[in-house]
Protein backbone atom coordinates (compact mmCIF):
# COMPACT_ATOMS: atom_id res chain seq x y z
CA UNK A 1 0.00 0.00 0.00
CA UNK A 2 1.61 3.21 -1.16
CA UNK A 3 1.64 6.53 1.19
CA UNK A 4 2.32 9.93 0.80
CA UNK A 5 4.35 11.90 3.02
CA UNK A 6 2.98 14.50 6.26
CA UNK A 7 1.59 17.15 3.69
CA UNK A 8 -0.87 15.02 2.34
CA UNK A 9 -4.25 16.87 3.27
CA UNK A 10 -6.87 13.94 2.61
CA UNK A 11 -6.74 9.94 3.31
CA UNK A 12 -6.85 9.72 -0.62
CA UNK A 13 -3.97 11.53 -0.80
CA UNK A 14 -2.56 9.22 1.94
CA UNK A 15 -3.81 5.93 0.47
CA UNK A 16 -3.94 6.14 -3.13
CA UNK A 17 -7.68 4.58 -4.30
CA UNK A 18 -7.01 1.92 -6.97
CA UNK A 19 -7.29 2.89 -10.62
CA UNK A 20 -10.09 1.53 -12.65
CA UNK A 21 -12.82 1.87 -15.71
CA UNK A 22 -16.01 1.48 -15.17
CA UNK A 23 -18.02 0.16 -18.25
CA UNK A 24 -21.41 0.56 -16.64
CA UNK A 25 -20.43 4.51 -16.22
CA UNK A 26 -19.72 4.70 -20.08
CA UNK A 27 -21.38 7.78 -22.04
CA UNK A 28 -22.96 4.53 -24.33
CA UNK A 29 -24.02 2.67 -21.32
CA UNK A 30 -25.96 6.01 -20.20
CA UNK A 31 -27.13 7.22 -23.31
CA UNK A 32 -28.44 3.26 -24.47
CA UNK A 33 -30.59 2.92 -20.97
CA UNK A 34 -31.86 6.71 -21.28
CA UNK A 35 -32.54 6.05 -25.09
CA UNK A 36 -34.66 3.12 -24.24
CA UNK A 37 -36.68 5.58 -21.68
CA UNK A 38 -37.73 7.78 -24.14
CA UNK A 39 -34.72 10.40 -23.69
CA UNK A 40 -32.78 11.72 -26.11
CA UNK A 41 -29.41 12.05 -25.52
CA UNK A 42 -26.47 13.63 -26.71
CA UNK A 43 -24.30 11.76 -29.47
CA UNK A 44 -21.69 10.09 -27.51
CA UNK A 45 -18.70 11.22 -29.74
CA UNK A 46 -19.60 14.63 -29.47
CA UNK A 47 -20.95 15.25 -26.28
CA UNK A 48 -19.27 16.73 -22.61
CA UNK A 49 -18.85 14.42 -19.30
CA UNK A 50 -18.04 15.18 -15.91
CA UNK A 51 -16.80 13.05 -13.30
CA UNK A 52 -16.80 14.36 -9.63
CA UNK A 53 -14.83 11.94 -7.19
CA UNK A 54 -12.77 11.05 -10.14
CA UNK A 55 -9.55 9.52 -8.07
CA UNK A 56 -6.60 9.16 -10.67
CA UNK A 57 -9.05 9.66 -13.45
CA UNK A 58 -8.61 6.37 -15.03
CA UNK A 59 -12.29 5.94 -15.41
CA UNK A 60 -12.42 9.12 -17.62
CA UNK A 61 -8.80 9.31 -19.37
CA UNK A 62 -10.08 6.07 -21.39
CA UNK A 63 -13.34 7.48 -22.23
CA UNK A 64 -11.69 11.00 -23.55
CA UNK A 65 -9.09 8.74 -25.65
CA UNK A 66 -11.84 6.47 -27.13
CA UNK A 67 -14.18 9.78 -27.86
CA UNK A 68 -11.58 11.85 -29.30
CA UNK A 69 -14.18 14.72 -29.86
CA UNK A 70 -16.02 14.56 -26.77
CA UNK A 71 -15.01 17.10 -23.96
CA UNK A 72 -14.40 15.35 -20.20
CA UNK A 73 -13.70 17.32 -17.13
CA UNK A 74 -12.88 15.32 -13.75
CA UNK A 75 -12.94 16.73 -9.90
CA UNK A 76 -11.41 15.62 -6.86
CA UNK A 77 -11.05 16.93 -3.31
CA UNK A 78 -7.18 14.63 -3.07
CA UNK A 79 -4.36 16.25 -5.24
CA UNK A 80 -2.02 13.35 -5.17
CA UNK A 81 -4.52 11.01 -7.90
CA UNK A 82 -5.34 14.09 -10.05
CA UNK A 83 -1.17 14.86 -10.34
CA UNK A 84 -0.98 11.33 -11.03
CA UNK A 85 -3.71 11.26 -13.52
CA UNK A 86 -2.78 14.41 -14.81
CA UNK A 87 0.91 13.19 -15.91
CA UNK A 88 -0.57 10.47 -17.35
CA UNK A 89 -3.06 12.42 -19.68
CA UNK A 90 0.59 14.55 -20.97
CA UNK A 91 2.45 11.63 -21.54
CA UNK A 92 -0.53 9.93 -23.96
CA UNK A 93 -1.20 13.58 -25.29
CA UNK A 94 -5.01 14.14 -24.70
CA UNK A 95 -6.39 17.55 -25.35
CA UNK A 96 -9.70 16.84 -24.29
CA UNK A 97 -9.94 16.19 -20.64
CA UNK A 98 -9.13 18.45 -17.51
CA UNK A 99 -8.97 17.29 -14.40
CA UNK A 100 -9.33 19.46 -11.30
CA UNK A 101 -7.98 19.19 -7.56
CA UNK A 102 -10.60 20.56 -5.67
CA UNK A 103 -13.89 19.70 -3.39
CA UNK A 104 -16.72 19.46 -5.70
CA UNK A 105 -19.00 21.53 -3.08
CA UNK A 106 -16.88 24.80 -4.84
CA UNK A 107 -18.05 23.53 -8.60
CA UNK A 108 -20.16 25.57 -10.22
CA UNK A 109 -21.82 25.68 -13.69
CA UNK A 110 -20.69 28.96 -14.37
CA UNK A 111 -17.18 27.55 -13.97
CA UNK A 112 -17.92 24.68 -15.72
CA UNK A 113 -20.84 25.18 -18.22
CA UNK A 114 -23.41 22.07 -18.68
CA UNK A 115 -22.88 18.10 -19.46
CA UNK A 116 -24.78 15.55 -21.17
CA UNK A 117 -23.41 13.02 -18.98
CA UNK A 118 -22.83 13.07 -15.41
CA UNK A 119 -20.86 10.19 -13.44
CA UNK A 120 -20.62 10.16 -9.58
CA UNK A 121 -19.12 6.49 -8.96
CA UNK A 122 -17.85 5.19 -5.83
CA UNK A 123 -18.95 8.51 -3.92
CA UNK A 124 -22.76 9.34 -3.05
CA UNK A 125 -22.54 6.63 0.47
CA UNK A 126 -18.84 8.04 1.51
CA UNK A 127 -19.45 11.86 1.93
CA UNK A 128 -21.29 13.64 4.49
CA UNK A 129 -24.33 14.58 4.36
CA UNK A 130 -23.72 18.04 2.75
CA UNK A 131 -21.57 16.79 -0.19
CA UNK A 132 -24.16 14.64 -0.80
CA UNK A 133 -26.69 16.92 -0.85
CA UNK A 134 -24.33 19.03 -3.80
CA UNK A 135 -23.69 16.07 -6.07
CA UNK A 136 -27.91 16.05 -6.31
CA UNK A 137 -27.68 19.68 -7.04
CA UNK A 138 -24.74 19.17 -9.65
CA UNK A 139 -27.07 16.73 -11.37
CA UNK A 140 -30.02 19.25 -11.71
CA UNK A 141 -27.88 22.38 -12.34
CA UNK A 142 -25.18 21.16 -14.48
CA UNK A 143 -27.26 18.78 -16.18
CA UNK A 144 -28.06 19.57 -20.07
CA UNK A 145 -32.28 19.43 -20.32
CA UNK A 146 -31.63 15.72 -21.84
CA UNK A 147 -28.65 14.74 -19.89
CA UNK A 148 -28.31 11.63 -18.00
CA UNK A 149 -26.59 11.18 -14.19
CA UNK A 150 -24.83 8.31 -12.70
CA UNK A 151 -24.78 8.13 -9.14
CA UNK A 152 -23.91 4.60 -7.37
CA UNK A 153 -24.14 4.54 -3.44
CA UNK A 154 -24.00 1.43 -0.95
CA UNK A 155 -28.51 -0.02 -0.92
CA UNK A 156 -30.38 -1.80 1.73
CA UNK A 157 -31.23 -4.31 2.59
CA UNK A 158 -27.90 -5.75 1.53
CA UNK A 159 -25.60 -3.34 3.20
CA UNK A 160 -27.21 -4.19 6.82
CA UNK A 161 -24.36 -7.20 7.04
CA UNK A 162 -21.80 -4.93 5.73
CA UNK A 163 -22.45 -2.27 8.45
CA UNK A 164 -22.72 -4.89 11.28
CA UNK A 165 -18.93 -6.09 10.53
CA UNK A 166 -18.08 -2.39 9.70
CA UNK A 167 -19.11 -1.30 13.21
CA UNK A 168 -16.68 -4.34 14.64
CA UNK A 169 -14.07 -3.61 12.68
CA UNK A 170 -14.15 0.38 13.36
CA UNK A 171 -14.13 -0.49 17.02
CA UNK A 172 -11.20 -3.05 16.84
CA UNK A 173 -8.94 -0.64 15.08
CA UNK A 174 -10.12 2.73 16.14
CA UNK A 175 -6.40 3.24 17.92
CA UNK A 176 -4.07 2.33 14.50
CA UNK A 177 -3.15 4.61 12.36
CA UNK A 178 -1.06 2.68 10.05
CA UNK A 179 -3.45 2.02 7.00
CA UNK A 180 -1.88 -1.46 6.28
CA UNK A 181 -1.95 -2.64 9.71
CA UNK A 182 -5.42 -1.40 10.32
CA UNK A 183 -6.58 -3.12 6.71
CA UNK A 184 -4.64 -6.14 8.41
CA UNK A 185 -6.13 -6.27 12.17
CA UNK A 186 -10.14 -5.74 10.47
CA UNK A 187 -9.77 -8.65 8.47
CA UNK A 188 -8.09 -10.45 10.96
CA UNK A 189 -11.26 -9.91 13.23
CA UNK A 190 -13.74 -10.93 10.70
CA UNK A 191 -11.42 -14.12 10.05
CA UNK A 192 -11.33 -14.65 14.07
CA UNK A 193 -14.97 -14.52 14.37
CA UNK A 194 -15.92 -16.68 11.20
CA UNK A 195 -13.69 -19.66 12.21
CA UNK A 196 -14.72 -18.93 16.30
CA UNK A 197 -17.18 -22.16 16.07
CA UNK A 198 -16.80 -25.62 15.34
CA UNK A 199 -20.42 -25.74 13.53
CA UNK A 200 -21.63 -22.62 11.34
CA UNK A 201 -24.79 -21.00 12.93
CA UNK A 202 -26.38 -18.03 11.25
CA UNK A 203 -24.22 -15.16 12.73
CA UNK A 204 -21.29 -17.04 12.32
CA UNK A 205 -22.24 -17.69 8.37
CA UNK A 206 -22.91 -14.13 7.85
CA UNK A 207 -19.67 -13.11 9.42
CA UNK A 208 -17.73 -15.50 7.11
CA UNK A 209 -19.45 -14.44 3.57
CA UNK A 210 -18.26 -10.86 4.23
CA UNK A 211 -14.53 -11.78 5.13
CA UNK A 212 -14.80 -14.05 2.04
CA UNK A 213 -16.23 -10.74 0.40
CA UNK A 214 -13.33 -8.34 1.81
CA UNK A 215 -10.21 -11.12 0.94
CA UNK A 216 -11.05 -10.23 -2.16
CA UNK A 217 -10.74 -6.46 -2.49
CA UNK A 218 -7.68 -5.13 -3.08
CA UNK A 219 -6.32 -3.59 0.52
CA UNK A 220 -6.34 -0.07 -0.80
CA UNK A 221 -10.15 -0.25 -1.74
CA UNK A 222 -10.92 -2.10 1.50
CA UNK A 223 -8.91 0.34 3.14
CA UNK A 224 -11.24 3.37 1.39
CA UNK A 225 -14.58 1.34 1.34
CA UNK A 226 -14.85 -0.23 4.11
CA UNK A 227 -13.01 1.87 6.96
CA UNK A 228 -13.66 5.59 6.32
CA UNK A 229 -15.15 7.26 8.42
CA UNK A 230 -18.59 7.77 6.02
CA UNK A 231 -20.11 5.60 4.66
CA UNK A 232 -23.67 5.50 4.60
CA UNK A 233 -26.59 3.12 3.13
CA UNK A 234 -29.89 3.58 1.15
CA UNK A 235 -33.07 1.97 1.04
CA UNK A 236 -33.97 3.02 -2.64
CA UNK A 237 -37.23 4.75 -1.98
CA UNK A 238 -34.83 6.93 0.12
CA UNK A 239 -32.79 7.86 -2.49
CA UNK A 240 -35.58 8.51 -4.58
CA UNK A 241 -36.80 10.75 -2.55
CA UNK A 242 -33.48 13.03 -1.83
CA UNK A 243 -33.44 13.04 -6.14
CA UNK A 244 -37.28 14.26 -6.59
CA UNK A 245 -36.19 16.91 -4.13
CA UNK A 246 -34.14 17.70 -6.53
CA UNK A 247 -35.73 18.23 -9.44
CA UNK A 248 -34.35 14.50 -10.64
CA UNK A 249 -36.29 11.10 -11.67
CA UNK A 250 -35.13 7.58 -11.86
CA UNK A 251 -34.38 6.31 -15.35
CA UNK A 252 -32.86 3.06 -14.67
CA UNK A 253 -30.18 1.11 -13.52
CA UNK A 254 -26.62 1.40 -15.49
CA UNK A 255 -26.79 -2.31 -15.43
CA UNK A 256 -29.51 -5.13 -16.11
CA UNK A 257 -31.83 -5.38 -13.17
CA UNK A 258 -34.36 -7.35 -13.56
CA UNK A 259 -35.35 -10.55 -11.53
CA UNK A 260 -34.44 -13.93 -13.25
CA UNK A 261 -37.41 -15.70 -14.12
CA UNK A 262 -34.96 -19.41 -13.64
CA UNK A 263 -33.75 -17.60 -10.65
CA UNK A 264 -36.41 -17.06 -8.34
CA UNK A 265 -39.79 -18.83 -7.72
CA UNK A 266 -43.20 -18.47 -9.75
CA UNK A 267 -44.87 -16.96 -6.75
CA UNK A 268 -42.13 -14.17 -6.61
CA UNK A 269 -42.52 -13.90 -10.31
CA UNK A 270 -46.11 -13.17 -9.99
CA UNK A 271 -45.78 -10.98 -7.24
CA UNK A 272 -43.55 -8.91 -9.30
CA UNK A 273 -46.54 -8.88 -12.18
CA UNK A 274 -49.29 -8.03 -9.49
CA UNK A 275 -46.69 -4.88 -8.56
CA UNK A 276 -46.88 -3.46 -12.15
CA UNK A 277 -49.50 -1.03 -11.84
CA UNK A 278 -47.37 0.05 -8.60
CA UNK A 279 -45.55 3.11 -8.94
CA UNK A 280 -41.66 2.19 -10.36
CA UNK A 281 -40.14 3.36 -6.69
CA UNK A 282 -42.12 0.45 -5.02
CA UNK A 283 -41.20 -1.94 -7.56
CA UNK A 284 -37.50 -1.13 -7.85
CA UNK A 285 -37.18 -1.10 -3.99
CA UNK A 286 -39.15 -4.82 -3.62
CA UNK A 287 -36.47 -6.26 -6.31
CA UNK A 288 -33.98 -4.63 -3.77
CA UNK A 289 -35.79 -6.99 -1.24
CA UNK A 290 -35.95 -9.70 -2.89
CA UNK A 291 -32.27 -9.86 -4.07
CA UNK A 292 -30.62 -8.21 -0.64
CA UNK A 293 -29.34 -5.58 -2.94
CA UNK A 294 -26.05 -3.89 -1.69
CA UNK A 295 -25.42 -1.52 -4.10
CA UNK A 296 -27.22 0.48 -6.93
CA UNK A 297 -25.59 2.21 -10.07
CA UNK A 298 -28.55 4.29 -10.64
CA UNK A 299 -29.48 6.16 -13.68
CA UNK A 300 -31.03 9.88 -13.22
CA UNK A 301 -32.31 12.30 -15.84
CA UNK A 302 -34.50 15.97 -15.42
CA UNK A 303 -38.66 15.28 -13.70
CA UNK A 304 -39.74 17.02 -16.29
CA UNK A 305 -38.42 14.66 -19.08
CA UNK A 306 -41.61 12.05 -20.36
CA UNK A 307 -40.45 8.92 -19.77
CA UNK A 308 -41.82 6.00 -21.50
CA UNK A 309 -43.33 3.59 -18.67
CA UNK A 310 -41.03 0.66 -19.78
CA UNK A 311 -38.79 0.25 -22.19
CA UNK A 312 -39.54 1.11 -25.77
CA UNK A 313 -39.38 -2.05 -27.70
CA UNK A 314 -39.61 -0.22 -31.13
CA UNK A 315 -36.07 1.98 -29.58
CA UNK A 316 -34.21 -1.65 -29.90
CA UNK A 317 -34.41 -1.64 -33.10
CA UNK A 318 -32.28 1.60 -33.62
CA UNK A 319 -29.62 -0.14 -31.27
CA UNK A 320 -26.55 -2.54 -32.29
CA UNK A 321 -26.41 -6.11 -29.85
CA UNK A 322 -23.55 -7.92 -29.02
CA UNK A 323 -23.31 -11.39 -27.33
CA UNK A 324 -21.25 -13.54 -26.02
CA UNK A 325 -23.10 -16.89 -25.77
CA UNK A 326 -21.82 -20.17 -27.30
CA UNK A 327 -24.46 -22.05 -29.01
CA UNK A 328 -24.74 -25.82 -28.06
CA UNK A 329 -27.12 -28.05 -29.45
CA UNK A 330 -29.55 -30.27 -27.37
CA UNK A 331 -31.60 -32.99 -28.14
CA UNK A 332 -35.11 -33.20 -25.77
CA UNK A 333 -38.36 -35.13 -26.38
CA UNK A 334 -36.93 -35.47 -30.12
CA UNK A 335 -37.25 -31.34 -30.16
CA UNK A 336 -34.02 -29.59 -31.69
CA UNK A 337 -33.34 -26.74 -28.66
CA UNK A 338 -30.35 -24.63 -28.52
CA UNK A 339 -28.61 -23.35 -25.44
CA UNK A 340 -26.74 -20.80 -25.27
CA UNK A 341 -24.15 -20.26 -22.51
CA UNK A 342 -21.79 -17.40 -22.09
CA UNK A 343 -18.93 -17.49 -20.49
CA UNK A 344 -20.00 -16.91 -16.69
CA UNK A 345 -22.44 -19.87 -16.85
CA UNK A 346 -25.78 -17.92 -17.75
CA UNK A 347 -28.27 -19.80 -20.48
CA UNK A 348 -31.30 -19.01 -22.67
CA UNK A 349 -32.34 -21.75 -24.47
CA UNK A 350 -34.60 -21.04 -27.80
CA UNK A 351 -36.25 -23.04 -30.44
CA UNK A 352 -37.40 -19.97 -32.25
CA UNK A 353 -35.16 -20.67 -35.92
CA UNK A 354 -34.86 -16.55 -35.54
CA UNK A 355 -33.62 -15.83 -32.62
CA UNK A 356 -31.34 -19.01 -32.55
CA UNK A 357 -29.86 -17.76 -35.47
CA UNK A 358 -29.67 -14.03 -34.44
CA UNK A 359 -28.20 -15.29 -31.36
CA UNK A 360 -25.13 -17.15 -33.30
CA UNK A 361 -24.56 -14.25 -35.74
CA UNK A 362 -24.02 -12.31 -32.51
CA UNK A 363 -21.71 -14.84 -31.30
CA UNK A 364 -19.45 -15.10 -34.30
CA UNK A 365 -19.05 -11.64 -34.10
CA UNK A 366 -18.01 -11.33 -30.72
CA UNK A 367 -17.31 -8.73 -29.72
CA UNK A 368 -17.90 -6.48 -32.26
CA UNK A 369 -21.68 -4.89 -32.39
CA UNK A 370 -24.15 -5.37 -35.37
CA UNK A 371 -27.02 -3.28 -36.11
CA UNK A 372 -30.23 -4.46 -35.68
CA UNK A 373 -31.22 -4.11 -39.21
CA UNK A 374 -27.88 -5.90 -40.26
CA UNK A 375 -28.89 -8.66 -37.94
CA UNK A 376 -32.66 -8.86 -38.92
CA UNK A 377 -31.69 -9.42 -42.49
CA UNK A 378 -28.80 -11.76 -41.85
CA UNK A 379 -31.09 -14.29 -39.30
CA UNK A 380 -33.68 -14.07 -41.90
CA UNK A 381 -31.45 -15.37 -44.65
CA UNK A 382 -29.93 -17.95 -42.15
CA UNK A 383 -33.69 -18.50 -40.35
CA UNK A 384 -36.47 -17.60 -43.05
CA UNK A 385 -38.59 -15.55 -41.20
CA UNK A 386 -39.48 -11.77 -41.45
CA UNK A 387 -40.02 -11.09 -37.67
CA UNK A 388 -38.70 -7.68 -36.96
CA UNK A 389 -40.75 -7.51 -33.70
CA UNK A 390 -40.23 -11.02 -32.82
CA UNK A 391 -36.32 -9.87 -33.05
CA UNK A 392 -36.45 -6.80 -30.82
CA UNK A 393 -38.83 -8.60 -28.59
CA UNK A 394 -36.34 -11.24 -28.32
CA UNK A 395 -33.46 -9.11 -27.83
CA UNK A 396 -35.00 -7.09 -25.21
CA UNK A 397 -35.81 -10.07 -23.00
CA UNK A 398 -32.41 -10.79 -22.97
CA UNK A 399 -30.78 -7.60 -22.53
CA UNK A 400 -33.51 -6.84 -19.69
CA UNK A 401 -31.97 -9.89 -17.57
CA UNK A 402 -27.64 -9.31 -18.50
CA UNK A 403 -27.87 -11.90 -20.95
CA UNK A 404 -26.75 -9.28 -23.92
CA UNK A 405 -25.59 -5.78 -24.76
CA UNK A 406 -27.32 -3.26 -26.13
CA UNK A 407 -25.89 0.17 -27.60
CA UNK A 408 -26.16 3.26 -28.90
CA UNK A 409 -23.45 3.42 -30.95
CA UNK A 410 -20.69 0.31 -32.22
CA UNK A 411 -16.79 0.83 -30.49
CA UNK A 412 -14.08 1.13 -32.55
CA UNK A 413 -12.42 -1.94 -32.70
CA UNK A 414 -11.31 -5.33 -34.85
CA UNK A 415 -12.54 -8.18 -34.22
CA UNK A 416 -10.40 -10.14 -37.09
CA UNK A 417 -6.60 -9.41 -36.60
CA UNK A 418 -4.56 -8.08 -40.08
CA UNK A 419 -1.40 -8.59 -41.21
CA UNK A 420 0.01 -6.12 -39.02
CA UNK A 421 -2.13 -6.21 -35.80
CA UNK A 422 -2.31 -3.22 -33.80
CA UNK A 423 -3.59 -2.51 -29.78
CA UNK A 424 -4.47 1.04 -29.00
CA UNK A 425 -1.70 3.37 -27.96
CA UNK A 426 -3.82 3.94 -24.67
CA UNK A 427 -4.02 0.12 -24.37
CA UNK A 428 0.34 -0.13 -24.65
CA UNK A 429 0.59 3.18 -22.50
CA UNK A 430 -0.97 1.66 -19.37
CA UNK A 431 0.90 -1.44 -20.09
CA UNK A 432 3.97 0.27 -19.66
CA UNK A 433 2.74 1.11 -16.44
CA UNK A 434 1.18 -1.57 -14.86
CA UNK A 435 -0.64 -4.78 -15.31
CA UNK A 436 -3.87 -3.87 -16.73
CA UNK A 437 -5.39 -2.35 -20.07
CA UNK A 438 -8.47 -1.07 -20.91
CA UNK A 439 -10.02 -2.84 -24.04
CA UNK A 440 -12.17 -0.93 -26.81
CA UNK A 441 -15.54 -1.51 -25.15
CA UNK A 442 -14.06 0.36 -21.82
CA UNK A 443 -13.37 -3.03 -19.71
CA UNK A 444 -9.85 -3.15 -17.93
CA UNK A 445 -8.20 -6.53 -18.84
CA UNK A 446 -4.87 -8.05 -16.99
CA UNK A 447 -2.35 -9.16 -18.34
CA UNK A 448 0.12 -10.48 -15.86
CA UNK A 449 2.39 -12.58 -17.80
CA UNK A 450 5.43 -10.52 -19.01
CA UNK A 451 5.85 -12.37 -22.35
CA UNK A 452 2.00 -11.16 -22.94
CA UNK A 453 2.25 -7.47 -22.39
CA UNK A 454 5.35 -6.95 -24.66
CA UNK A 455 3.09 -8.90 -27.44
CA UNK A 456 1.39 -6.25 -26.78
CA UNK A 457 3.47 -3.07 -26.98
CA UNK A 458 4.80 -4.57 -29.67
CA UNK A 459 1.46 -4.34 -31.71
CA UNK A 460 1.37 -1.07 -32.81
CA UNK A 461 0.90 -1.49 -36.64
CA UNK A 462 4.09 -1.33 -38.06
CA UNK A 463 4.44 -4.73 -37.13
CA UNK A 464 3.84 -8.43 -39.22
CA UNK A 465 3.32 -11.71 -37.03
CA UNK A 466 6.86 -12.83 -37.74
CA UNK A 467 8.63 -9.76 -36.62
CA UNK A 468 6.47 -9.77 -33.74
CA UNK A 469 8.05 -13.81 -32.78
CA UNK A 470 11.41 -12.63 -33.65
CA UNK A 471 11.18 -9.67 -31.26
CA UNK A 472 9.38 -11.63 -28.57
CA UNK A 473 12.12 -13.83 -29.08
CA UNK A 474 15.04 -11.41 -28.09
CA UNK A 475 12.66 -10.60 -25.04
CA UNK A 476 12.80 -14.11 -23.90
CA UNK A 477 16.59 -14.30 -24.53
CA UNK A 478 17.20 -11.46 -22.38
CA UNK A 479 15.90 -12.83 -19.51
CA UNK A 480 12.74 -10.25 -19.67
CA UNK A 481 10.26 -12.84 -19.09
CA UNK A 482 10.09 -16.44 -19.40
CA UNK A 483 7.79 -18.70 -21.65
CA UNK A 484 6.20 -22.06 -19.38
CA UNK A 485 4.34 -24.53 -21.09
CA UNK A 486 2.93 -27.29 -19.04
CA UNK A 487 3.43 -25.29 -15.76
CA UNK A 488 7.27 -25.49 -16.20
CA UNK A 489 9.64 -22.97 -17.96
CA UNK A 490 11.02 -23.52 -20.94
CA UNK A 491 14.60 -23.33 -21.51
CA UNK A 492 15.72 -24.19 -24.76
CA UNK A 493 15.97 -21.46 -27.12
CA UNK A 494 14.76 -23.32 -30.66
CA UNK A 495 11.75 -24.65 -28.48
CA UNK A 496 11.45 -21.31 -27.20
CA UNK A 497 11.10 -19.45 -30.65
CA UNK A 498 8.59 -22.49 -32.26
CA UNK A 499 6.30 -22.12 -28.75
CA UNK A 500 5.99 -18.29 -29.45
CA UNK A 501 5.43 -18.80 -33.34
CA UNK A 502 2.12 -20.81 -32.36
CA UNK A 503 1.32 -18.14 -29.27
CA UNK A 504 2.26 -14.91 -31.16
CA UNK A 505 -0.64 -16.45 -33.66
CA UNK A 506 -3.30 -17.75 -30.88
CA UNK A 507 -2.27 -14.53 -29.13
CA UNK A 508 -3.88 -12.20 -31.14
CA UNK A 509 -6.72 -13.96 -31.98
CA UNK A 510 -7.54 -14.05 -28.65
CA UNK A 511 -6.80 -9.93 -28.24
CA UNK A 512 -9.32 -9.18 -31.45
CA UNK A 513 -11.82 -11.57 -29.17
CA UNK A 514 -10.77 -9.73 -26.20
CA UNK A 515 -11.49 -6.12 -27.89
CA UNK A 516 -8.15 -5.31 -27.89
CA UNK A 517 -7.70 -4.97 -31.36
CA UNK A 518 -8.37 -1.64 -33.47
CA UNK A 519 -8.77 -1.57 -37.29
C1 LIG B 1 -13.91 5.77 -3.14
S1 LIG B 1 -13.06 6.95 -4.11
C2 LIG B 1 -13.73 6.62 -5.69
C3 LIG B 1 -12.83 7.00 -6.81
C4 LIG B 1 -13.36 6.60 -8.19
N1 LIG B 1 -14.58 7.29 -8.50
C5 LIG B 1 -13.58 5.10 -8.23
O1 LIG B 1 -14.72 4.67 -8.05
O2 LIG B 1 -12.61 4.37 -8.45
C6 LIG B 1 -13.85 8.48 -3.68
C7 LIG B 1 -13.18 9.70 -4.29
O3 LIG B 1 -13.98 10.84 -4.00
C8 LIG B 1 -13.13 11.93 -3.68
N2 LIG B 1 -13.87 12.93 -2.87
C9 LIG B 1 -14.34 12.80 -1.62
N3 LIG B 1 -14.94 13.94 -1.23
C10 LIG B 1 -14.86 14.81 -2.26
C11 LIG B 1 -15.27 16.15 -2.47
N4 LIG B 1 -15.90 16.84 -1.53
N5 LIG B 1 -15.01 16.74 -3.66
C12 LIG B 1 -14.36 16.05 -4.64
N6 LIG B 1 -13.93 14.78 -4.49
C13 LIG B 1 -14.17 14.16 -3.32
C14 LIG B 1 -11.99 11.28 -2.93
O4 LIG B 1 -10.84 12.10 -2.91
C15 LIG B 1 -11.81 9.98 -3.71
O5 LIG B 1 -10.87 10.12 -4.75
Amino acid sequence: MSTAGEEAPTVYDQVLYPAAVFPQTHPNRLATVAFLRGVNPAPIDKCRVLELGCGVGSNLTSMAFHLPASEFVGIDLARRPIATGQAFITELGLQNIALHAMDLCEATGARFGRFDFLIAHGLYSWVPHHVRERILEICDEMLQPQGVAYVSYNAYPGNHLRDMVRGMMLFHTAAIDDPQVKVGQARGLLKFIAESTPKSDYYVTAIRSQFDRTVKYPDEAFFHDDLSAVNQPFYFHEFNSDVARHGLKFVGEASANDLLPGKFTDQVMDRMRELEAAPEFVREQYKDFIRGTAFRQTLLCHQEIALAPDILVDRVQKLYASCDAAPEEVKEAGASITRFVRPGGAELETTNPLICAALKILFSKWPGEVPFAMLLTESQLTAGSDESETLAAALLRAYRTGFLHLHIAPHRLATVPGDRPSASKLARYQLKHGDAATNQLHVAIKFPDPVSRQLILLLDGTRNRETITQELIDFVRKGLGKVIEDGAPVEDIDQVAMILRRRVNEGVISLGREGMLVG
